[in-house]
């Protein structure tokens, strides 16, 4: 028996099957991560598409953000919580100074360990700023699977077996193009999102607000810029001002939610700065510390903060700005800061590129049905040979077939990381890491390509898209 196979069998034993590792029916093991590229245990080179969920922006064992680890490991690598060390304060300050000069309002940032639990932590400042546990937040919106964070987010299938959830968001169809606009603007199309919502205020009878004393019963609007587990969708740019401006005639707060979006994956800091709009709070995590030690947080505007309302002991988490993840997050800091320039130029180009490639191959397949980009965040919609019908049987075999490691492509064996999301299970949500180059975005799209084929080849509604004249790549 195969190393591999003795692994998978105590994995089938005594590993617990509540995690996401058996969404594919195609298990591998890693042993080693460089830049781009993932290697399983026979040494076989896979081109990450998905870097971690967006966690690993500046690409695997990045060498600087590595070293000051490695720095931090043999200085001060363990501290409680309730002490405080530099890495903390200076990373706080550069966080908060960068929304400041970006949006021109004060605020404080409060670390967490993981996205959910820094969700968690901006729903204690929504209640107890505005006193309402109620929140609104987008079909298709992912916010993490702790219970506060799935009340939010928008799957029934994650509150299902864990009983009533009386806190459950009341969910806003979230501006989707592709899929329901009648319009041929996006800007229609965002006007015309925003007076759906809008018109929930008209009348008491919509079950939101009371017009007689314009209070509302939801204290916040959980949003992603772009929703990412939804299928990296994006909105027009005048959505989010003009839903902004509903909320503020309401006291309701406007929670953008970065934790994937953010750290340079759509070609700005924040994605929410490509929409003219200023949050009342933020959430990030992921790519903060480029997946190395987690760590995760929110900054909130100063008047939701400040140590008047929201005194010490308001939240504790035995590793929230553990030293390890601040010294992380501070040289990622660092590292933005340094390469600034790279990252806004290069960032939008090589997704240009990347879309521009992707378009080109949706010429020949009509089975990617659509695809669009903000940056480097990357969708893909998988359908039927109409163009439109989701086509998840299609997805599943592609991403199976990626992660087989079987590929020819190159003239040398190689897999393909393909993560997927979207509504109906269809949408293949790319986000490589910033510093892929266009060479390795071609051999991306030749992967893609040998994949595409071969699950079209493998499944019944490709074979019904009759590819047949197409000739493998390689
Ligand atoms: C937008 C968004 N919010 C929150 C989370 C939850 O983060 P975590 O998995 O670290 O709890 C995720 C994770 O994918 C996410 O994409």
């Amino acid at each position: 028996m195969s190393r591999k196979e003795d692994l998978l069998k105590l994995e089938a034993k005594y590993c617990s099957w509540g995690d996401t590792v058996h969404y594919t029916s195609q298990l591998d093991i890693f042993n080693r991560a460089e830049g781009i590229y993932l290697y399983d245990i026979r040494g076989v080179e896979y081109l990450d598409l998905q870097m971690w969920y967006s966690a690993a922006n500046f690409g695997y064992k990045n060498p600087r953000l590595n070293e000051a680890l490695k720095r931090q490991i043999d200085r001060l690598p363990q501290l409680a919580s309730k002490y405080l060390h530099e890495e903390k304060i200076l990373l706080a300050a550069k966080l908060a100074q960068r929304v400041e000069k970006t949006f021109g309002v004060k605020g404080r940032v409060h670390f967490s360990v993981g996205g959910a639990s820094a969700i968690e932590d901006s729903l204690k400042i929504v209640r107890n700023h505005t006193k309402k546990n109620l929140a609104f937040a987008f079909m298709g919106g992912y916010h993490g699977r702790t219970l506060g964070a799935s009340a939010i987010t928008s799957s029934y299938r994650y509150r299902e077996r864990f009983g009533h959830f009386s806190d459950r968001a009341l969910f806003i169809p979230y501006p989707y193009a592709f899929r329901h606009s009648r319009h041929k603007k996006l800007e229609a199309y965002g006007r015309e999102c925003v007076s759906d919502f809008k018109r929930l205020f008209d009348t008491e009878y919509h079950g939101v607000a009371n017009p007689k004393t314009g209070n509302c019963e939801f204290g916040a609007f959980y949003i992603e810029p772009v929703q990412g587990t939804g299928g990296y969708i994006v909105p027009p740019r005048n959505y989010f001002s003009g839903l902004k401006k509903v909320l503020d005639r309401y006291n309701v707060l406007m929670v953008d939610d970065e934790i994937q979006m953010g750290f340079y994956r759509t070609g700005k800091f924040l994605a929410i700065e490509h929409f003219n709009v200023v949050p009342d709070i933020i959430a990030f995590g992921k790519s903060l510390t480029n997946g190395l030690n987690p760590l995760s947080g929110i900054w909130a505007k100063e008047g939701l903060i400040s140590p008047k309302v929201f005194p010490p002991g308001s939240t504790h988490s035995t590793f929230s700005s553990n030293p390890l993840g601040t010294a992380a997050a501070l040289e990622t800091m660092r590292l933005i800061e340094d390469d600034e320039e790279y990252f806004k130029r290069e960032v939008p180009k090589k997704g240009a590129y990347f879309v521009s490639r992707l378009k080109k191959l949706q010429k020949k397949y009509p089975v990617m049905g659509d695809v669009d980009g903000l940056g480097l965040a990357i969708r893909v919609e998988m359908c039927r040979k109409d163009g439109f019908t989701p086509n998840r049987e299609l997805t599943d075999a592609m991403t199976n077939i990626g992660l087989s490691g079987n590929l020819k492509t190159g003239g040398k064996r190689r897999g393909l990381i393909l993560d997927v999301g979207g509504y109906y299970k269809n949408v293949f949500t790319l986000a490589p890491s910033l510093y892929i180059q266009e060479k390795e975005i071609d051999l991306a799209i030749d992967l893609f390509e040998e994949v595409l084929q071969k699950g079209i080849a493998k499944t019944s509604h490709g074979k019904a898209a009759s590819f047949s004249s197409v000739s493998m790549s390689a």
